[in-house]
C-alpha cells in the first residue's frame, strides 16, 4: 500500500517537472505542437543523466593475473559501451591480502549503494557476498565457487552473486609433470591454508595423485612470510612442488622460485603468471580471456538481467606454459609439445 503511493506520488511528481520543463524559456512562444515535443525530450535527457551506475571493484591482492583480470574486464566493459568516466563510475578497491580492509572495503560499496561490484578472486568475493544480499556481485577467477559457498548452482544462482571460474585440469599438470621430468616420484603441496580455492585443487589433486604413481607430502602457509622456510622445508624431502592457484604464494613467487632453483626441484603452478614469475611449468587458463567473460557478464547486468539467468562461466581451453630460465637452472626440458615458452 505505502509502496503504491509512493510510486503515484513520483508519478505526478516527473509529470509537474516534465510540465515545468516546458514552461522553460522559450515555453511562451512555442504553439501547442511544439510545446508537447519539447515536453518530451528534457524528461528522456534528465532520465539519461541520473543513470551514472557506480561498479565497485574489490580485488583481494595485487599480482600480475588478477591485474590482467580487472584490466580486460574493464576494457570488455568499454566494448559493451560502458565507459568509466562517462556514463559507469568504476571505484577499484585492492585490499593488499588484509582481510580487515576486505571487510571494510565491503561495507563502503554497501554504504554507497553501489549498482553492481565486481570481486576479483576468492577471498574478496566471500567477504562481499557475506556483505550484502541486494548489490549484485559478479566473481572473477574463484576456482571452486561452490566450494567457496558462493552460489548453490552453477547453472542458475539463486541469490545476488554469479560470475566465472578459473577451474582448472589437475590431472593435465600431472601428465605434463610425467613427460617433462619422469623421474619425480613423490610431490610436495604447498599452499595457503585459508585459500578455499587452493584447497579444493589440492583436495582433488591428492585424490588422482596415486592414479599417476606420486606420493605426496603438504606443507600450509598461514602468510607469505612463512613461504621462504615452509618451501625449504618441503624442498628437502620431495622430487617435486606443486602449488594451486593460491593468491598469496602467486604475490610471493619469486621466493619460491628461487627455493626451487637452489634444491634443483621443478615447481609446478596452477597458473600462467606464476610461470612467468619463475615456476617451471604449468597447464592453466588464459585470463585475459577470463576477465573479457567477466566484464560481458557486468554489462548484462547493467543492462538489466537478472543474476540466476547468468550462469557461472568456466573456460574449457587450457593451455601449457614452461619457463625456459627455470628449465635451464634446473635442468630441465625447456619444451614441450603446444606449449607456450617464456623466459
Ligand atoms: N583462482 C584464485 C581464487 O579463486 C584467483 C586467481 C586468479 C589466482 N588467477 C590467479 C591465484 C593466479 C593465483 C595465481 O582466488
Amino acid at each position: 500500500m505505502k509502496k503504491k503511493m509512493a510510486m503515484i506520488l513520483i508519478a505526478s511528481m516527473m509529470m509537474s517537472l516534465s510540465v515545468g520543463c516546458g514552461n522553460g524559456p522559450q515555453g511562451g512562444e512555442a504553439s501547442e505542437e511544439n510545446k508537447t515535443t519539447e515536453t518530451v525530450a528534457p524528461a528522456t535527457e534528465t532520465i539519461v543523466s541520473t543513470g551514472t551506475k557506480k561498479v565497485g571493484i574489490i580485488q583481494y591482492v595485487e599480482h600480475p593475473s588478477l591485474d590482467t583480470i580487472r584490466e580486460s574486464t574493464i576494457k570488455a566493459l568499454e566494448e559493451q559501451g560502458f565507459v568509466d568516466g562517462e556514463n559507469i563510475t568504476i571505484d577499484y578497491q585492492n585490499a593488499q591480502a588484509d582481510q580487515s580492509n576486505l571487510n571494510s572495503i565491503a561495507s563502503k560499496f554497501v554504504g554507497e549503494k553501489t549498482d553492481v561490484v565486481i570481486a576479483i578472486a576468492t577471498p574478496s568475493a566471500q567477504v562481499m557476498a557475506a556483505a550484502t544480499s541486494d548489490i549484485p556481485i559478479i566473481f572473477s577467477a574463484v576456482t571452486d565457487p561452490l566450494g567457496a559457498k558462493l552460489v548453490d548452482s552453477l547453472e542458475s544462482p539463486s541469490g545476488n552473486v554469479t560470475g566465472t571460474s578459473d577451474a582448472i585440469p589437475v590431472d593435465e599438470t600431472f601428465e605434463l609433470c610425467k613427460a617433462l621430468t619422469p623421474d619425480v616420484k613423490t610431490f610436495g603441496f604447498l599452499y595457503s591454508a585459508a585459500e578455499v580455492n587452493s584447497e579444493s585443487v589440492i583436495n582433488e589433486a591428492k585424490k588422482i595423485a596415486k592414479d599417476y604413481g606420486f606420493d605426496y607430502k603438504e606443507s600450509t602457509i598461514t602468510a607469505t612470510t612463512e613461504l621462504q622456510q615452509a618451501a625449504e622445508i618441503l624442498a628437502s624431502k620431495v622430487d617435486a612442488i606443486y602449488v594451486p592457484i593460491d593468491n598469496n604464494i602467486a604475490s610471493a613467487m619469486p621466493v619460491l622460485s628461487s627455493v626451487g632453483k637452489s634444491a634443483g626441484i621443478p615447481v609446478y603452478v596452477g597458473a600462467d603468471s606464476m610461470v612467468q614469475d619463475g615456476g617451471y611449468a604449468t597447464v592453466g587458463i588464459n585470463y585475459e580471456d577470463l576477465g573479457q567473460k567477466t566484464g560481458e557478464m557486468v554489462a548484462d547486468v547493467l543492462n538489466g538481467k537478472e543474476i540466476s539467468e547468468i550462469p557461472v562461466a568456466t573456460l574449457d581451453h587450457f593451455y601449457k606454459v614452461i619457463n625456459k630460465t627455470t628449465a635451464k637452472a634446473i635442468g630441465a626440458p625447456d619444451n614441450a609439445e603446444g606449449a607456450t615458452i617464456v623466459e
